[in-house]
């Protein structure tokens, strides 16, 4: 059995088109079944179906041989355990810092909202900047509305959310796309299997980004 974990919602939407032309297709739809383990076509491969920010987990401690996480979700969880053999190019969006249109930060102690703490962390300690850290869960947006931070770290694509909201993106701390991770063991363990998926993705994204 090949168990590959996938969070509903957006990566799951862009990752069907590659799954299916590896040949695995869902035999059933989590927008609309409550099962949080899906069949497949292929009666040997199965999907789990968790949050996000679980799939580095999963796949990790060898719960799920393979997973599809954002690049920001496995920059915070760390690498441990996990081979990222594959970009898939899907769920491309960047992580940046944000806060109100028109307000600099510059040389003030800094607060930080945010869920990606190691990542913020780590960004705010390279550029030399103090920063306090916040752990949020989501809404990151609001925190500079309501006074709880004067940025955030969050993830933007066409700015929308930050504009609703009276804020600016400010710098980049780095591109987000999904990718494909495996388990180290089952990496060894069903080598001829998953070198199989990885070639079929593979192929799957060199075809998409042709067409
Ligand atoms: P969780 O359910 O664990 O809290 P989430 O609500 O952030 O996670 P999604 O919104 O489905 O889950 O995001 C999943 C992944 O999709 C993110 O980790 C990121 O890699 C990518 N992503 C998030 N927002 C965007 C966006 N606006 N545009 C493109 N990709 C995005
Ligand atoms: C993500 C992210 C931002 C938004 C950015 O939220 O957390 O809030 O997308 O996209 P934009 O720049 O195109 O507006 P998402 O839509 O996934 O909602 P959620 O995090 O609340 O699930």
């Amino acid at each position: 059995m090949l168990t590959i974990a996938v969070s509903k919602g957006r990566i799951y939407q862009e990752a069907l088109p590659l799954l299916a032309a590896a040949d695995i297709e869902p035999t059933c739809d989590p927008e609309t079944s409550r099962k949080l383990i899906l069949p497949t076509n292929q009666k040997d491969v199965r999907l789990l179906i968790i949050r996000a920010t679980d799939v580095p987990t999963y796949v990790a401690c060898g719960a799920a041989d393979a997973g599809i996480a954002g690049k920001d979700v496995l920059v915070e969880h760390g690498a441990a355990g996990l081979y990222e053999p594959l970009d898939l190019g899907i769920a491309r969006c960047r992580m940046m810092t944000a806060g109100k249109v028109g307000e600099n930060w510059q040389g003030r102690r800094l607060r930080v909202a945010t869920k990606y703490v190691n990542t913020a962390r780590r960004y705010f300690a390279t550029q030399g900047i103090q920063a306090e850290i916040i752990k949020l869960y989501g809404s990151m947006e609001l925190a500079p509305l309501v006074g709880l931070a004067e940025c955030i770290v969050d993830l933007v694509d066409t700015g929308n959310t930050l504009k609703a909201n009276g804020l600016e993106p400010k710098d980049l701390i780095m591109h987000v796309s999904s990718r494909l991770v495996v388990n180290k063991a089952a990496m060894k363990m069903k080598h001829e299997r998953i070198k199989a998926l990885i070639l079929a993705l593979e192929s799957a994204v060199s075809t998409e980004v042709t067409t």
